[in-house]
């Protein structure tokens, strides 16, 4: 089964791809955590490049960027992952793209669809989460975050962080044109509500498919 996670950056994904892990492993499955971009040390350079704030891309050049690290890691971990019966959760997956280079950067729809394609082959995920939260609400629990941290710099956001309030409002919106358009794959999950009640939401709505056909009540 390939299960991903969806939503703005600081939505708290990472939480919730960790518990579901633990979960699944606990009932004796296998389980493989991966987050794009990255999974592979070529991937993972490909990553180092559209993170650093360093660098500057154009639309097309990032979203290329990002199918390319997609391609590497699907065909040389994902599918195999699968072949083996093994149950793979995504932290990311082309929803991102559509999401942060189409509504985002404002790249043609129909070229991300293609696009997205060919990176991974036609592979869908079984089922989705989205995390949704407000960029200004996300932003703020960045920066608490950060100012935790002895390092904590207000110019310390990796090159996508940098992209302003904008550019996340209509990632958002991006997102909630997905959700409408895919009502069976994803599922939107208020990302304000406590990581434990997200967790249970995750849980019960894993338990309600069925295991042969996919079928989602
Ligand atoms: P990461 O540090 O993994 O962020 P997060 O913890 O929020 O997932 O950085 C990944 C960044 O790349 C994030 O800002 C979202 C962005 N992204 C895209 O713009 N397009 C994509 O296709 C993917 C996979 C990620």
């Amino acid at each position: 089964m390939l299960i991903t996670f969806e939503g703005i950056d600081g939505a708290g994904k990472s939480t919730q791809v960790s518990r579901l892990q633990e979960h699944l492993q606990n009932q004796g499955r296998v389980v493989l955590t991966l987050r794009e971009p990255g999974g592979t040390p070529e991937a993972e350079r490909i990553r180092e490049l559209l993170l650093e704030s360093r660098h500057d891309f154009t639309p097309v050049g990032e979203l290329l960027l990002f199918a390319a690290s997609r391609a590497e890691l699907l065909r040389k971990v994902i599918l195999p992952a699968l072949e083996n019966g093994t149950d793979v959760i995504l932290d990311r997956f082309f929803d991102s793209t559509t999401a942060y280079q189409g509504y985002g950067r404002g790249l043609d729809l129909d070229m991300l669809t293609e696009v997205n394609r060919i990176a991974t082959g036609g592979l869908c995920p079984d089922v989705t989460f989205y995390l949704d939260l407000s960029p200004e609400e996300a932003l703020l629990r960045k920066f608490s975050e950060k100012s935790l941290s002895l390092d904590f710099d207000a110019e310390n956001l990796d090159r996508m962080e940098s992209s302003g309030l904008d550019f996340y409002r209509r990632v958002r919106d991006g997102y909630h044109a997905l959700v409408a358009a895919s009502r069976k794959r994803i599922v939107q999950i208020d990302a304000r509500l406590s990581p434990s009640v997200i967790h249970q939401i995750i849980i019960s709505c894993l338990d309600s498919i069925d295991p042969v056909t996919g079928y989602r009540p």
